[in-house]
């Protein structure tokens, strides 16, 4: 074992067992709830243990700075602590625990930086808690409103605002301006790395994507008296427009996807009075999307229609097509030697590509499985992506 792969697992470890479910042996790190808070006071103390001083944009993001402040702009670098439900274990920590791992390679290297460096951890990237992935990313960039922000609430009926302590403060031109770069190490989350020879690709776009909420309400009714010809079941309606999205995603090759439902009243024996289904979508083109969300809408209003139901469906987050810039994942890609792809994944540094320069690394996973207890990355690739993330800060600070 290297002596990088191992102060990799030294480091890791302190934070593997972190909101990690016995169960699924996945991680439940909601932001802002307990596990996640012990994962920022880790990052606090990772700061302070490096002589690193922290803030906070009153929006729940955290930053780690080395170097001096006045000598120009940082180079952002960073990811996020919270998981979906029984997420894995690489998405978002990693790009955490590379960062800090990457100033101590700098530092032993005896890189005096001639600009800046800060880490990042970003609140709430998956939406998880709250409903709007990036939320942090967006309110430091203002790519959502503070009211908005503020009162998303949570299943238990907690607003953003409560759960930060505050009302979030929105945009801060003056913190962006801090920061000459943003790149951001994150787990691959498919199978492009996965047999190949690279540890580590650079990314080259992100493809534009979407949360739609599709709500039925039909008729809540006895499950053993009411005819079948007198219902007004939402359950049949949603069940045809996760079928269309499926059918409609493959015709485009898009990606269409149902994770998420709630049924009212949720029980064997009723038919539900209403079905909530959360359709995530995304494409490689713009149009394609469009294309694809209007003719799954249009499926279930007609479908509706036959069930005597009605259908409510309301955008939830809608994030553009990201191009990073490409002068910068050129460079580094010869920098590394590293491949160059697309994802269909979405991340903070798709909402920080608008306001800076941004690029980002993905460190190969041997399942191509994400979102999922099964995420995989080995040490050596983690300790080749740290490795990584050292040259293109070292290049970024310098050159
Ligand atoms: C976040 O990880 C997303 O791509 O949904
Ligand atoms: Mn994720
Ligand atoms: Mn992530
Ligand atoms: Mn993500």
């Amino acid at each position: 074992m290297s002596d990088l792969t191992a102060r990799f697992r030294a480091l890791w470890d302190e934070i593997a067992p972190v909101g990690r479910d016995a169960g699924s042996g996945g991680y439940l790190r909601y932001a802002l709830t307990g596990p996640e808070l012990r994962l920022r006071e880790w990052f606090r103390g990772q700061a302070d243990g490096r002589g690193m001083p922290v803030t906070e944009d009153g929006n729940g993001n955290l930053f780690a700075w080395w170097g001096d402040p006045d000598a120009g702009a940082a180079v952002l670098t960073g990811s996020h602590f919270d998981s979906v439900p029984h997420g894995g274990a690489y998405d978002g920590p990693l790009g955490i625990v590379s960062a800090f791992l990457a100033v101590d390679e700098l530092r032993a290297a005896g890189v005096a930086p001639a600009r800046p460096v800060a880490v990042a951890a970003f609140v709430e990237e998956e939406g998880a808690r709250f409903g709007v992935p990036c939320l942090g990313s967006r309110l430091l960039t203002g790519q959502i409103a503070v009211d908005r922000a503020a009162g998303l609430r949570d299943a238990a009926g907690v607003s953003f605002a409560e759960a930060l302590g505050d009302r979030p403060a929105g945009a801060d031109p003056a913190l962006l301006g801090r920061f000459a770069a943003f790149v951001e190490l994150h787990v691959e989350q498919g199978r492009a790395l996965a047999g190949q020879a690279a540890p580590v690709a650079v990314a080259s776009a992100i493809w534009p994507h979407g949360r739609w909420r599709f709500e039925v309400r039909g008729e809540g009714n006895h499950a053993g008296t009411t005819r079948m010809g007198d219902r007004r079941d939402p359950m049949l309606t949603y069940a045809f427009t996760v079928l269309a999205a499926n059918k409609e995603a493959r015709l485009r090759d898009a990606h269409a996807t149902v994770g998420r439902v709630a049924v009212e009243p949720n029980a064997t024996n009723a038919i539900p009075s209403t079905v909530t289904g959360w359709l995530d979508a995304r494409a490689a083109e713009p149009q394609t999307l469009r294309a694809l969300v209007e003719a799954v809408q249009a499926k279930a209003a007609e479908r509706a229609r036959r069930d005597g139901t009605d259908l409510t469906v309301t955008e939830e987050s809608a994030t553009p097509l990201v191009a990073f810039d490409g002068g910068l994942a050129t460079r580094l890609a010869a920098l590394l030697d590293a491949p160059v792809l697309p994802t269909g994944a979405g991340h903070d540094a798709g909402v920080l590509a608008a306001h800076l320069p941004t690029a980002m690394l993905f460190v190969r996973n041997p399942t191509g499985v994400s979102h999922s207890p099964a995420e995989s990355a080995t040490d050596d690739d983690c300790a080749a992506g740290v490795a990584a993330l050292a040259r293109v800060i070292g290049e970024l600070t310098c050159g």
